[in-house]
């Protein structure tokens, strides 16, 4: 028996699928909902013989989609994907997203990007008026990662935020490193009111690889609840 979260989780997973066809190329989200989703495409995989080509956004997710018979490649193989499915951690009316709470977030935007379409499934928990109360996953190479830290923090007195808390995100007492090799600086913002330009800013910081901050990108959000209903947005 499922809890009401993962219940709602589960249901936007199992609805996602219904959009996979035979011969996709299909870009695999990272993190808790993405892997319900996972789970439910290599159900189609085993069960109905799906035919697809998974392209995973972090290492997770590669070794659990082997596990459960998706057939992996990269995405220089791929080259271009007709559908990514992926979780967030928050999404606005606009559909534009938080992403990275798993830090995966640098592989998830260049694999969202290269794809037709990008569905995201959440939990209606995850659904925000206004971004930002989540922390804002900012990637960061490890050379010099204070002073890219520092120039972070006074970047966001120009800004028009609440917060400016930055903090480097930790995996017990050393750095969290990324799939990439990097670090992640989290910031503390409470409310972005101007998302799209925080989201070029940032970017134009010498030392920021990627912020979990996806504006125009995802197409659709299916937002399951703890009932097991399922609303769509386009
Ligand atoms: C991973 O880096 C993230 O972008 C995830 O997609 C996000 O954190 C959502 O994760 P959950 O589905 O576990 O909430």
């Amino acid at each position: 028996e499922l809890s009401p979260i993962d219940r709602a989780k589960f249901v936007a997973a199992k609805r996602a699928v219904d959009f996979v066809e035979d011969g996709m190329r299909v870009g695999l989200g990272t993190g808790s909902t993405a892997a319900w989703m996972v789970r439910c495409l290599g159900e189609l995989v085993r069960d109905e013989g799906l035919k697809i080509r998974g392209i995973p956004t972090s290492t997770r997710t590669a070794e659990l989609a082997r596990q459960v018979g998706i057939e992996v490649t990269s995405l220089d193989e791929a080259k271009w994907l007709d559908l990514t499915i992926d979780g967030a951690d928050e999404f606005d009316d606009e559909l534009n997203l938080i992403k990275g709470g798993g830090g995966a977030l640098l592989q998830e935007k260049i694999v969202a990007t290269a794809s037709d379409q990008m569905i995201v499934i959440a939990d209606v928990a995850k659904q925000v008026s206004n971004l930002g109360a989540f922390p804002l996953p900012v990637e960061v190479i490890p050379f010099g990662w204070q002073t890219t830290k520092a120039l972070v923090e006074e970047t966001l007195v120009s800004l028009d935020v609440l917060g400016r808390e930055t903090t480097l995100r930790m995996n017990g007492t050393s750095p969290f490193v990324t799939d990439e090799g990097n670090y992640i600086v989290d910031l503390h913002l409470n409310r972005i009111s101007n998302a799209r330009q925080m989201a070029l800013v940032m970017n134009q910081i010498p030392g920021v690889v990627e912020n979990g901050l996806f504006i125009d990108i995802c197409d659709v959000v299916i937002i399951g609840h703890g009932d097991g209903k399922v609303e769509i947005r386009d």
